[in-house]
Protein backbone atom coordinates (compact mmCIF):
# COMPACT_ATOMS: atom_id res chain seq x y z
CA UNK A 1 0.00 0.00 0.00
CA UNK A 2 1.32 3.03 -0.92
CA UNK A 3 -0.81 6.41 -1.53
CA UNK A 4 -2.01 6.49 1.85
CA UNK A 5 0.56 5.38 4.21
CA UNK A 6 0.20 8.63 6.13
CA UNK A 7 -3.71 9.69 7.38
CA UNK A 8 -5.59 11.64 5.28
CA UNK A 9 -7.38 14.69 6.89
CA UNK A 10 -9.95 16.04 5.15
CA UNK A 11 -8.71 19.57 4.12
CA UNK A 12 -5.22 19.01 5.02
CA UNK A 13 -2.76 20.95 3.24
CA UNK A 14 0.23 18.18 4.00
CA UNK A 15 -0.60 16.19 1.23
CA UNK A 16 -2.84 16.11 -1.72
CA UNK A 17 -6.15 14.38 -2.08
CA UNK A 18 -5.09 11.60 -4.60
CA UNK A 19 -8.72 10.40 -5.20
CA UNK A 20 -10.02 13.09 -6.89
CA UNK A 21 -10.12 11.21 -10.77
CA UNK A 22 -7.98 12.92 -13.34
CA UNK A 23 -10.68 11.94 -15.49
CA UNK A 24 -14.09 10.46 -14.04
CA UNK A 25 -15.35 9.54 -17.50
CA UNK A 26 -12.12 7.08 -17.82
CA UNK A 27 -13.37 4.83 -14.40
CA UNK A 28 -17.03 5.34 -14.84
CA UNK A 29 -16.92 4.97 -18.40
CA UNK A 30 -16.73 2.27 -20.88
CA UNK A 31 -14.82 -1.13 -19.75
CA UNK A 32 -12.63 -1.12 -23.28
CA UNK A 33 -11.33 2.25 -22.31
CA UNK A 34 -11.06 1.56 -18.85
CA UNK A 35 -8.94 -1.73 -19.23
CA UNK A 36 -6.65 0.21 -21.65
CA UNK A 37 -5.72 3.11 -19.11
CA UNK A 38 -5.06 0.56 -16.84
CA UNK A 39 -2.27 -1.28 -18.63
CA UNK A 40 -1.41 1.65 -20.26
CA UNK A 41 -0.85 3.27 -16.71
CA UNK A 42 -0.35 0.01 -14.41
CA UNK A 43 2.71 -2.42 -15.17
CA UNK A 44 0.92 -6.02 -15.50
CA UNK A 45 2.17 -9.02 -17.18
CA UNK A 46 0.55 -10.54 -20.36
CA UNK A 47 -1.67 -13.08 -17.60
CA UNK A 48 -2.92 -10.09 -15.15
CA UNK A 49 -3.55 -7.57 -18.64
CA UNK A 50 -6.06 -10.19 -20.19
CA UNK A 51 -7.50 -11.14 -16.81
CA UNK A 52 -8.05 -7.70 -15.85
CA UNK A 53 -9.67 -7.11 -19.66
CA UNK A 54 -11.51 -10.45 -19.32
CA UNK A 55 -13.05 -9.30 -15.73
CA UNK A 56 -14.42 -6.21 -16.71
CA UNK A 57 -16.30 -7.80 -19.27
CA UNK A 58 -17.29 -10.04 -17.72
CA UNK A 59 -18.54 -8.03 -14.94
CA UNK A 60 -20.59 -6.07 -17.35
CA UNK A 61 -22.28 -8.85 -18.46
CA UNK A 62 -23.61 -9.94 -14.88
CA UNK A 63 -24.76 -6.53 -14.46
CA UNK A 64 -26.74 -6.24 -18.11
CA UNK A 65 -28.49 -9.55 -17.31
CA UNK A 66 -28.91 -9.70 -13.56
CA UNK A 67 -28.17 -13.60 -13.89
CA UNK A 68 -25.59 -15.69 -12.82
CA UNK A 69 -24.20 -19.02 -12.96
CA UNK A 70 -24.41 -21.63 -9.63
CA UNK A 71 -21.73 -23.84 -8.93
CA UNK A 72 -23.59 -26.38 -10.86
CA UNK A 73 -23.25 -24.26 -14.01
CA UNK A 74 -27.04 -23.52 -13.90
CA UNK A 75 -28.20 -19.81 -14.44
CA UNK A 76 -30.26 -18.33 -11.55
CA UNK A 77 -31.65 -14.83 -11.18
CA UNK A 78 -29.40 -12.41 -8.99
CA UNK A 79 -32.17 -12.10 -6.31
CA UNK A 80 -30.32 -10.06 -3.76
CA UNK A 81 -28.31 -6.16 -4.49
CA UNK A 82 -24.59 -6.54 -4.73
CA UNK A 83 -23.17 -3.58 -5.08
CA UNK A 84 -23.83 -1.71 -8.27
CA UNK A 85 -21.75 -1.57 -11.12
CA UNK A 86 -20.74 2.18 -10.25
CA UNK A 87 -20.08 0.80 -7.12
CA UNK A 88 -17.63 -1.69 -8.33
CA UNK A 89 -15.79 1.07 -9.90
CA UNK A 90 -15.66 2.99 -7.00
CA UNK A 91 -14.28 -0.13 -4.99
CA UNK A 92 -11.79 -1.03 -7.67
CA UNK A 93 -10.56 2.95 -7.88
CA UNK A 94 -10.19 3.18 -3.98
CA UNK A 95 -8.02 0.20 -4.28
CA UNK A 96 -5.68 0.97 -6.96
CA UNK A 97 -5.54 4.44 -6.32
CA UNK A 98 -4.24 3.42 -3.02
CA UNK A 99 -2.29 0.65 -3.71
CA UNK A 100 -3.90 -1.50 -1.98
CA UNK A 101 -2.00 -5.13 -1.37
CA UNK A 102 -4.09 -7.14 0.73
CA UNK A 103 -8.27 -6.75 1.16
CA UNK A 104 -10.56 -7.79 3.32
CA UNK A 105 -14.63 -8.37 2.90
CA UNK A 106 -17.75 -9.43 4.74
CA UNK A 107 -19.89 -10.16 2.59
CA UNK A 108 -19.79 -12.84 -0.41
CA UNK A 109 -22.61 -13.18 -1.77
CA UNK A 110 -22.48 -13.40 -6.00
CA UNK A 111 -18.97 -11.68 -5.75
CA UNK A 112 -19.66 -8.36 -6.98
CA UNK A 113 -17.38 -6.46 -4.38
CA UNK A 114 -15.27 -9.52 -4.33
CA UNK A 115 -14.33 -9.22 -8.11
CA UNK A 116 -13.83 -5.97 -8.25
CA UNK A 117 -11.57 -6.22 -5.42
CA UNK A 118 -9.78 -8.89 -7.16
CA UNK A 119 -9.67 -7.21 -10.59
CA UNK A 120 -7.67 -4.04 -8.40
CA UNK A 121 -5.20 -7.26 -7.06
CA UNK A 122 -4.28 -7.79 -9.72
CA UNK A 123 -3.58 -4.47 -11.15
CA UNK A 124 -1.42 -3.29 -8.45
CA UNK A 125 -0.03 -7.26 -8.26
CA UNK A 126 -1.06 -7.33 -4.78
CA UNK A 127 -1.15 -10.29 -2.16
CA UNK A 128 -4.74 -11.22 -2.67
CA UNK A 129 -8.09 -10.70 -1.51
CA UNK A 130 -10.29 -12.81 1.06
CA UNK A 131 -14.18 -12.86 1.85
CA UNK A 132 -15.85 -13.96 4.99
CA UNK A 133 -19.48 -15.51 4.25
CA UNK A 134 -21.19 -18.63 6.34
CA UNK A 135 -23.69 -18.46 3.53
CA UNK A 136 -22.03 -18.90 -0.02
CA UNK A 137 -23.12 -22.32 -0.67
CA UNK A 138 -26.47 -22.14 1.01
CA UNK A 139 -29.72 -22.51 -1.23
CA UNK A 140 -30.02 -18.72 -1.77
CA UNK A 141 -26.66 -18.03 -3.44
CA UNK A 142 -26.05 -21.97 -4.77
CA UNK A 143 -21.82 -21.11 -4.43
CA UNK A 144 -22.69 -18.28 -7.68
CA UNK A 145 -19.98 -15.75 -5.89
CA UNK A 146 -17.64 -19.25 -6.27
CA UNK A 147 -18.18 -20.06 -9.86
CA UNK A 148 -18.05 -15.89 -10.56
CA UNK A 149 -14.94 -15.83 -9.09
CA UNK A 150 -13.50 -19.01 -11.05
CA UNK A 151 -14.98 -18.30 -14.29
CA UNK A 152 -13.01 -14.70 -14.23
CA UNK A 153 -9.85 -16.43 -13.09
CA UNK A 154 -9.64 -14.70 -10.58
CA UNK A 155 -9.34 -17.53 -7.90
CA UNK A 156 -5.26 -17.76 -7.69
CA UNK A 157 -5.27 -14.42 -5.24
CA UNK A 158 -9.11 -15.65 -3.60
CA UNK A 159 -9.55 -16.94 -0.10
CA UNK A 160 -13.02 -17.51 1.30
CA UNK A 161 -13.65 -18.20 4.46
CA UNK A 162 -16.73 -19.61 5.44
CA UNK A 163 -18.22 -18.17 8.63
CA UNK A 164 -19.70 -15.95 10.95
CA UNK A 165 -17.77 -12.85 10.68
CA UNK A 166 -18.12 -12.67 14.64
CA UNK A 167 -16.02 -15.90 14.97
CA UNK A 168 -13.68 -15.46 12.24
CA UNK A 169 -12.57 -11.47 12.77
CA UNK A 170 -11.29 -12.66 16.14
CA UNK A 171 -9.48 -15.67 14.38
CA UNK A 172 -7.31 -13.46 12.32
CA UNK A 173 -6.55 -10.72 14.48
CA UNK A 174 -4.95 -13.67 16.44
CA UNK A 175 -3.17 -14.51 13.61
CA UNK A 176 -1.74 -11.05 12.87
CA UNK A 177 -3.52 -11.15 9.95
CA UNK A 178 -3.44 -7.48 8.43
CA UNK A 179 -5.11 -5.66 5.44
CA UNK A 180 -5.19 -2.58 3.59
CA UNK A 181 -8.47 -2.29 3.27
CA UNK A 182 -11.55 -4.08 4.55
CA UNK A 183 -14.79 -3.23 2.72
CA UNK A 184 -18.11 -4.17 5.50
CA UNK A 185 -21.08 -5.51 3.61
CA UNK A 186 -22.36 -8.49 6.09
CA UNK A 187 -25.00 -8.72 8.36
CA UNK A 188 -26.10 -4.99 8.65
CA UNK A 189 -27.44 -5.51 12.22
CA UNK A 190 -26.05 -2.47 14.37
CA UNK A 191 -24.50 -4.77 16.62
CA UNK A 192 -22.73 -6.95 13.62
CA UNK A 193 -21.78 -3.89 11.88
CA UNK A 194 -20.20 -2.72 15.20
CA UNK A 195 -18.34 -5.82 15.21
CA UNK A 196 -17.41 -5.79 11.93
CA UNK A 197 -15.78 -2.17 11.95
CA UNK A 198 -14.20 -2.99 15.60
CA UNK A 199 -12.44 -5.56 14.38
CA UNK A 200 -11.49 -4.22 10.87
CA UNK A 201 -9.88 -0.89 12.72
CA UNK A 202 -7.72 -3.60 14.30
CA UNK A 203 -7.08 -5.43 11.15
CA UNK A 204 -5.45 -2.03 8.92
CA UNK A 205 -2.61 -0.17 9.77
CA UNK A 206 -2.67 3.59 10.08
CA UNK A 207 -3.67 5.08 7.08
CA UNK A 208 -5.92 1.66 6.08
CA UNK A 209 -9.11 2.11 4.94
CA UNK A 210 -12.78 0.75 6.34
CA UNK A 211 -15.25 1.04 3.98
CA UNK A 212 -19.15 0.17 4.49
CA UNK A 213 -22.06 -0.02 2.01
CA UNK A 214 -25.21 0.92 2.87
CA UNK A 215 -24.71 4.19 4.55
CA UNK A 216 -28.50 4.73 3.80
CA UNK A 217 -28.79 2.74 7.35
CA UNK A 218 -28.82 4.50 10.53
CA UNK A 219 -26.74 1.60 11.86
CA UNK A 220 -23.82 2.01 8.96
CA UNK A 221 -23.75 5.96 10.04
CA UNK A 222 -23.84 5.53 13.53
CA UNK A 223 -20.92 2.64 13.47
CA UNK A 224 -19.34 5.52 11.45
CA UNK A 225 -20.32 8.29 13.93
CA UNK A 226 -17.99 6.06 16.99
CA UNK A 227 -15.25 5.80 14.54
CA UNK A 228 -15.18 9.23 14.07
CA UNK A 229 -15.74 9.68 17.97
CA UNK A 230 -14.10 6.95 19.81
CA UNK A 231 -11.32 5.41 17.07
CA UNK A 232 -9.97 8.90 15.78
CA UNK A 233 -10.93 7.27 12.30
CA UNK A 234 -11.33 10.18 9.32
CA UNK A 235 -13.50 10.25 6.77
CA UNK A 236 -11.96 9.83 3.36
CA UNK A 237 -12.08 13.10 1.25
CA UNK A 238 -13.62 11.95 -1.93
CA UNK A 239 -15.25 8.76 -3.89
CA UNK A 240 -17.37 8.43 -6.15
CA UNK A 241 -19.98 6.07 -4.45
CA UNK A 242 -22.62 7.64 -2.32
CA UNK A 243 -23.68 5.25 -0.54
CA UNK A 244 -20.45 3.65 0.73
CA UNK A 245 -18.54 5.19 3.90
CA UNK A 246 -15.01 5.35 3.43
CA UNK A 247 -13.04 5.95 6.62
CA UNK A 248 -9.18 6.10 7.25
CA UNK A 249 -7.80 4.69 10.21
CA UNK A 250 -4.99 7.80 11.88
CA UNK A 251 -2.41 7.62 14.57
CA UNK A 252 -4.96 8.70 17.01
CA UNK A 253 -5.52 5.43 19.00
CA UNK A 254 -8.63 5.92 21.59
CA UNK A 255 -8.50 2.43 22.36
CA UNK A 256 -6.03 2.57 25.29
CA UNK A 257 -7.93 0.34 28.25
CA UNK A 258 -6.00 2.39 31.08
CA UNK A 259 -7.97 5.49 29.97
CA UNK A 260 -11.40 4.30 30.23
CA UNK A 261 -12.42 6.87 32.47
CA UNK A 262 -11.74 9.82 30.12
CA UNK A 263 -11.60 8.52 26.40
CA UNK A 264 -15.05 7.84 25.80
CA UNK A 265 -16.76 10.66 23.72
CA UNK A 266 -20.62 10.66 23.67
CA UNK A 267 -21.38 10.04 19.78
CA UNK A 268 -24.72 10.71 17.59
CA UNK A 269 -27.34 8.02 16.97
CA UNK A 270 -28.98 8.39 13.64
CA UNK A 271 -32.47 7.85 12.97
C1 LIG B 1 -25.49 -7.48 0.71
S1 LIG B 1 -24.74 -9.05 0.61
C2 LIG B 1 -23.10 -8.69 0.13
C3 LIG B 1 -22.99 -8.23 -1.28
C4 LIG B 1 -21.58 -8.26 -1.82
N1 LIG B 1 -20.71 -7.41 -1.05
C5 LIG B 1 -21.55 -7.84 -3.27
O1 LIG B 1 -21.44 -6.65 -3.55
O2 LIG B 1 -21.62 -8.70 -4.14
C6 LIG B 1 -24.57 -9.48 2.31
C7 LIG B 1 -23.81 -10.78 2.53
O3 LIG B 1 -23.48 -10.87 3.91
C8 LIG B 1 -23.51 -12.21 4.29
N2 LIG B 1 -23.64 -12.23 5.75
C9 LIG B 1 -24.73 -12.04 6.51
N3 LIG B 1 -24.44 -12.13 7.81
C10 LIG B 1 -23.11 -12.37 7.88
C11 LIG B 1 -22.20 -12.58 8.97
N4 LIG B 1 -22.61 -12.53 10.24
N5 LIG B 1 -20.90 -12.80 8.67
C12 LIG B 1 -20.47 -12.83 7.40
N6 LIG B 1 -21.30 -12.65 6.32
C13 LIG B 1 -22.59 -12.43 6.57
C14 LIG B 1 -24.68 -12.80 3.51
O4 LIG B 1 -24.53 -14.17 3.33
C15 LIG B 1 -24.57 -12.04 2.19
O5 LIG B 1 -23.83 -12.78 1.24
Amino acid sequence: MNAIAEPTVPGSATRPDTFVPDDPAIWYGGTKELTEFLIARYPMDERNRRIVGESLAYLDRFYATRRTENVSGEMIPVTTSPISSDEGRALLQLAIENGVRRSLEIGFSFGMSTSHLLVANHVVGGDGHTAIDPFQLSDYYQGAGLKNIYNQNLGGRFGWIAGMSNVVLPSLLEKAQRFDLVFIDGSHLFSDTFIDAYYAYQLVPVGGLIVFDDKYLAAVRTVMNILRTNFGCVDYPYHRAKDFGVMVKTATNRLDWTKFDHEFVPFRVED
